[in-house]
C-alpha cells in the first residue's frame, strides 16, 4: 500500500487505476467547459473496467488523461499507487498505458506479423522469435490464424482491430484502454470479436479501461460497467458483473444476464434524457 492507501506495483498484479476527485475544465478561448466534475473510481489491478454514459459527457477526457495526453484541472490520478497527475503535474504518455482508437493505425509496410512484434522486438524486450510465437499463439486466440504473412490492406477492418490489440498486449502494458474499438462493426461481427477479446483477457489479465455506448457489449465484457451522469462527468452508478468467467454467448440468454441488462439500460435512459433536454436548452 503507498501513503493514501492504494495497492501498489509489487502487491498482487498491475495495473490499479485510483481517480480521485477529479475535476476537468476545458477553456477554448474562455468558453469554460466543465467536462468532468468531481469523478472518483477505483479500479482494481486486472479489472476489465467498462465506461457508459451520453455522448459528450466527458468519457474519453477520464481515458486521455489516463494515457496521458492531457492534464487535469483538479484531482488526481494514481497508477499502481504512483501519482499519475494532479492539477498541477502533467500526466506523461508511457508504454505501460496503451490506447487503442476506433481508427488505430497499423504500419501498411509492415506484415501483419511484424506489426504485432514490432514493439518489444524493436525495445530489445523479446528475441524475434520468442516474440514471434508469442504473437502467432496470442493471434491463434483472437481468430487471426493464417494471416501473419499478409498486410494491413489485406485483411478485414475487424481483423485489424484485433490485430492492433493484440500489438498492444505483446507490449505487457499494465493498462490497455480502449475508446469505443468495434464501434464501427456490425453486430455479428463484434459478437465473435467479444469472444476473443475474452480469451486474451482470461489468459493475460490485464486491466481494461473500455468506453462504449454498447450496453450488451459492456455488461458481456466488463466486471465492472461504470454509468456515467451526462455532462460534467461523475460517476452515477456501479454494476457489478457477477457473471462468472469464462463467459460464451450463451449467457445472453441467463436471467442475471437480463437483470443487469434492464438496470443498465434504466440508469443511462434516465442520463440520456437529461442530456437531451440540457441539448434542447441551448439550442
Ligand atoms: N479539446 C477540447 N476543447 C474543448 N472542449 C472539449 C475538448 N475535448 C472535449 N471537449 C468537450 O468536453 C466534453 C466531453 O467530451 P468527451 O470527448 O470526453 O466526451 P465523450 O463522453 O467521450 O463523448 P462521446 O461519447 O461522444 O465520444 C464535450 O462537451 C466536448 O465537447
Ligand atoms: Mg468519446
Amino acid at each position: 500500500m503507498n501513503t493514501a492507501g492504494f495497492e501498489t506495483a509489487d502487491e498482487k498484479s498491475r495495473g490499479a487505476i485510483n481517480i480521485r476527485n477529479v475535476t476537468k475544465v476545458y477553456d477554448p478561448d474562455g468558453a469554460c467547459v466543465l467536462a468532468v466534475d468531481n469523478c472518483s473510481m477505483d479500479i482494481s489491478a486486472g479489472e476489465f473496467c467498462v465506461v457508459v454514459g451520453p455522448s459528450g459527457c466527458g468519457k474519453t477526457t477520464l481515458l486521455n488523461a489516463i494515457a496521458g495526453f492531457h492534464g487535469i484541472s483538479g484531482g488526481e490520478i494514481y497508477l499502481d499507487g504512483e501519482l499519475l497527475c494532479t492539477s498541477e503535474r502533467m500526466p506523461k504518455p508511457g508504454s505501460d498505458r496503451i490506447v487503442v482508437f476506433q481508427n488505430g493505425a497499423l504500419f501498411p509496410w509492415f506484415t501483419v506479423l511484424e506489426n504485432v512484434t514490432f514493439g518489444p522486438v524493436m525495445q530489445g524486450v523479446m528475441a524475434k522469435k520468442d516474440a514471434e510465437d508469442k504473437a502467432l499463439h496470442m493471434m491463434g486466440q483472437m481468430g487471426l490464424q493464417g494471416i501473419s504473412m499478409n498486410y494491413p490492406s489485406e485483411i478485414s477492418s475487424g481483423m485489424r482491430r484485433r490485430v492492433e490489440i493484440a500489438r498492444a498486449l505483446m507490449n505487457n502494458p499494465r493498462v490497455l484502454l480502449l475508446d469505443e474499438p468495434f464501434r464501427a462493426m456490425d453486430a455479428l461481427t463484434k459478437t465473435v470479436v467479444h469472444q476473443f477479446l475474452l480469451n486474451v483477457y482470461d489468459e493475460y489479465k490485464t486491466t481494461i479501461f473500455f468506453i462504449t455506448h454498447d450496453l450488451d457489449e459492456a455488461i458481456f465484457l466488463g466486471s465492472k460497467v461504470y454509468i456515467m451522469t451526462t455532462r460534467p462527468a461523475t460517476i452515477k452508478k456501479i454494476l457489478e458483473v457477477t457473471i462468472p468467467r469464462p463467459r460464451d454467448f450463451r449467457i445472453l440468454a441467463s436471467p442475471e444476464y437480463q437483470r443487469l441488462r434492464d438496470e443498465c439500460i434504466s440508469a443511462v435512459h434516465e442520463e440520456a434524457v437529461k442530456a437531451f433536454k440540457a441539448g434542447e436548452r441551448e439550442m
